[in-house]
């Protein structure tokens, strides 16, 4: 049975639950999926596939993630990779989708590591989750309030890209 590896990054928790729909969808294809935070100690050997997402911070992919990227680029070359980005204006402006594509462009040029998709989806805005300079940024911008996490997306997303990544 082919085995996929999914990490994540993520600071409240959203990014968690995007990364374990796509374990769950791929497990009810017929993978092995094991679903990591990219700040777990985790042995790479024997997986056929990778999937790695992060949640957003100005325009960029979470420090641990891109860490984790970069430490393991070339594991990740060898191995067929999707990337996945969970974050706001997915939620609140899915036409700003090539923007929130660019999020990765300078990781993908830094490390070389080729993603065969790239996921986009809608994460949230829950003030209780974010420290007070987070919440004034958001307030600033005048973000909408929310969970815009749409588990339907990721799992169709899932299902395209298991066969993308030669999983079944
Ligand atoms: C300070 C701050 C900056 C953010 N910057 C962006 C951004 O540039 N683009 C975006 O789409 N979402 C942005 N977001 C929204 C987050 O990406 C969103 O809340 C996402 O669900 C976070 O996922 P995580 O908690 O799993 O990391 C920002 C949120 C905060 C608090």
């Amino acid at each position: 049975m082919s085995k996929v590896l999914i990490v994540y990054g993520t600071k409240t928790g959203c990014t968690k639950g995007v990364a374990e729909e796509i374990g769950k969808t791929m497990t009810a294809l017929g993978a092995t999926a094991d679903v990591v935070a990219a700040v777990d100690e985790v042995d790479v050997a024997g997986y056929d596939a990778f999937v790695v997402g992060s949640g957003v911070r100005a325009g960029s992919w979470h420090g641990s993630v891109k860490k984790w990227v970069a430490e393991n680029a070339e594991t990740l070359k060898s191995v067929p990779t999707a990337f996945f980005t969970t974050c706001l204006t997915m939620g609140t402006e899915p036409e700003k989708a090539p923007e929130v594509r660019s999020y990765t462009d300078k990781l993908i040029e830094d490390t070389g590591v080729r993603p065969v998709d790239i996921g986009l989806f809608a994460g949230m805005n829950d003030p209780s989750a974010f420290n007070l300079p987070e919440r004034l940024v958001l307030k600033a911008i005048k973000a909408p309030q929310g969970d815009f996490r749409d588990y339907e997306a990721v799992a169709a997303w899932s299902q395209e890209v298991t066969g993308k990544l030669g999983l079944v």
